[in-house]
């Protein structure tokens, strides 16, 4: 086997299986793959004995968040080269939060396993993982933790800001806003086409504290990402730059085999999840880092980040729950500067654990400042003393559902109220207007069938809308449940991620309208006010409902998906364990 001996580390690659040691060892195979690499172009001294590094890009031209991305590899490249590496570059499937129906989450999983299989089957070292809208992030750390060959994460940036008219527009967040605003009549056509011009104004994902912005933060906080990386715009010149710098980092970890399982470890996940906390981020995040944690055979579970969020503060200013952008975060010292804070709370952060940096995760913070503290705020001056997420538990939640309570209106965090109730999201956009369904302030507005199996794939309908002639009156808030997500860019009093969802059979399949709930969040309750007997005797009329999918890809998703307080990762996938290695020769 070839090896490598750049900086006096010795490591026997993997592609030498591939390619032979020297310029003619290693047999038939090893010459017919030789020869392929003389096809691509490359001399014998440009790539025999170097770490090959493959460049996982999520680049699409269906994907606006990502259309930097293949320029950006370039600049990957010209690190690994730089290093004294090898890079391939393998395109990957793209998870469009904005453009794939009916979510990008019924294909994390899909996406995972493309990354885990291709670094599995083809000649190479180590990987960079290039991404950033939404589910992209988990499934490529999911699918490289599984590989678990060295691997590097390299986030797409958020966007600039948006504008409109001198104020300053957030993905998501001001859509939501701006539209409810139409829909009651306060706006016109002619302002909301200078809004729909103004939302997005450069390449780079959602530059609230979405999905996206909490997701790549995680993977930062989890040593997976270069510090600093996560928070630089995606259009800032400093963002080709960390780009090569993760190049020359890929070929690094080879050298030292940083292998995931080395850096994605329980108190990595603490950290991580106390990072989504202080940032009020997405709860996405709980999905997905309890899928990573599986992947690497970490114990994580809704009550850590419910634990965790006791003693973390919120110190991030940025919406939907604060009132800056990812922009103003990175200006105000970016997410190492949060980290420098999060710091100052005992227990809240682990700063001795390794990361793909090649230093401690303490040394990745500390030289960092803050230079705006309205934005990164210090646990003496909180945007809220404790983390926004809370994780409830009653009857009709047994294992468990999340709400974003700091993006909720404080009149409903303790609140009794009657349902209506909605079978499916058509269902529900056909009738949340219609004033017969009795719809009031008080109204717990109940969406099913929106889970894992009945959305399918949990789209991020949660945030059910409000009727009309309600938002005319003033009212924009309502306790709404359901087993869907939410954009992480959304608010509102919004139960979600229900378990066991109601296609499953879950509590939620059997409430009527008329029914009351009970949410009290401070004592972390979701309870349906019908007794046990009326309950078993609705459970008995139960029809299940019939399956989403007949074939392909749906069917395998739907026998393999676990529920939401699992993660949603397949069965057969969330586990640690060793597959054969291909034998190339
Ligand atoms: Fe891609 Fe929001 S649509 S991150
Ligand atoms: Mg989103």
């Amino acid at each position: 086997m070839s090896t490598d001996t750049e900086n006096g580390n010795t490591v026997e690659l993997r592609s030498a299986a591939w390619f032979g040691s020297g310029a003619t060892g290693g047999g038939l195979r090893a010459f017919s793959h030789r020869s392929r690499v003389r096809q691509l172009g490359y001399l014998p001294e440009e790539h025999l004995g170097k770490p090959v590094i493959a460049i996982l890009n999520t680049w699409s031209d269906i994907n606006p968040c990502h259309m930097h991305l293949r320029e950006r590899a370039q600049e990957v490249k010209r690190g690994v080269w730089e290093a004294g590496g090898f890079p391939l570059e393998f395109p990957v499937s793209t998870l469009s939060e904005t453009f794939q129906k009916p979510t990008p989450m019924l294909y994390r999983n899909l996406l995972a396993m493309e990354a885990e299989e291709l670094l599995r089957s083809y000649p190479v070292d180590g990987a960079v993982l290039m991404g950033g809208c939404d589910k992209t992030t988990p499934a490529l750390l999911m699918g490289a933790a599984s590989a678990n060959l060295p691997a590097l994460f390299v986030p797409a940036g958020p966007m600039l800001r948006g504008h409109y008219r001198g104020r300053t527009l957030g993905s998501g967040t001001d859509l939501f806003g701006y539209y409810d605003e139409y829909r009651a009549g306060r706006i016109g056509d002619c302002e909301m086409s200078e809004v729909e011009g103004g939302l997005a104004r450069s390449p780079g994902h959602c530059m609230t504290m979405g999905t996206a912005s909490t997701m790549t933060a995680a993977a930062e906080a989890l040593g997976m990402a270069l510090p600093g990386s996560s928070s630089i715009p995606a259009v800032d010149s400093a963002h080709h730059r960390m780009a090569a710098a993760a190049g020359m980092r890929a070929v690094g970890i080879v050298r030292e085999q940083l292998t995931p399982s080395k850096v994605m470890t329980r108190e990595a996940f603490e950290d991580a999840a106390a990072t989504v906390l202080a940032l009020s981020g997405s709860t996405n995040a709980l999905i997905h880092l309890i899928a990573m944690a599986g992947r690497v055979g970490v114990e994580l579970s809704l009550d850590d980040f419910d634990a965790i969020g006791e003693r973390v503060p919120v110190l991030a200013d940025v919406r939907p729950v604060g009132r800056f952008l990812m922009e103003d975060f990175y200006y105000a010292g970016g997410l190492r500067a949060l980290f420098l804070q999060l710091a100052e709370v005992h227990g809240a952060l682990h700063p001795d654990r390794p990361t793909v940096s090649g230093k401690s995760f303490g040394a990745s913070y500390s030289e960092a400042a803050t230079y705006d503290d309205t934005v990164i705020r210090s646990p003496q001056d909180p945007v809220a003393e404790h983390g926004g997420v809370a994780v409830l538990r009653g009857n009709l939640a047994p294992d468990g559902a999340v709400i974003k309570h700091l993006a909720a209106d404080p009149r409903l965090l303790v609140h009794t109220g009657p349902a209506v109730v909605f079978d499916s999201y058509p269902e529900l956009q056909a009738g949340i207007d219609d004033p017969s369904f009795g719809i009031t302030e008080d109204t717990v507005l109940v969406l099913r069938g929106a889970g894992p199996l009945g959305g399918p794939g949990m789209p991020e309908y949660g945030m059910l809308p409000i009727p009309a002639y309600l938002l005319k009156k003033g009212v924009k808030d309502l306790v709404r449940i359901s087993d869907a997500r939410m954009s992480g860019t959304s608010y509102g009093t919004c139960v979600l991620h229900v378990a066991p969802e109601s296609h499953a059979g879950g509590p939620l399949a059997l409430v009527r309208t008329g029914d009351l709930i009970t949410l009290d969040v401070p004592k972390r309750i979701l309870r349906l006010e019908v007794d046990d007997a009326e309950l078993e005797r609705r459970r008995a009329q139960w029809q299940p409902p019939e399956p989403r999918f007949e074939r392909g890809y749906g069917s395998l998703y739907a026998e393999h998906i676990t529920q939401a307080d699992q993660g949603c990762d397949f069965d057969f996938l969330a586990r640690p364990g060793a597959n054969p290695a291909p034998d190339p020769r």
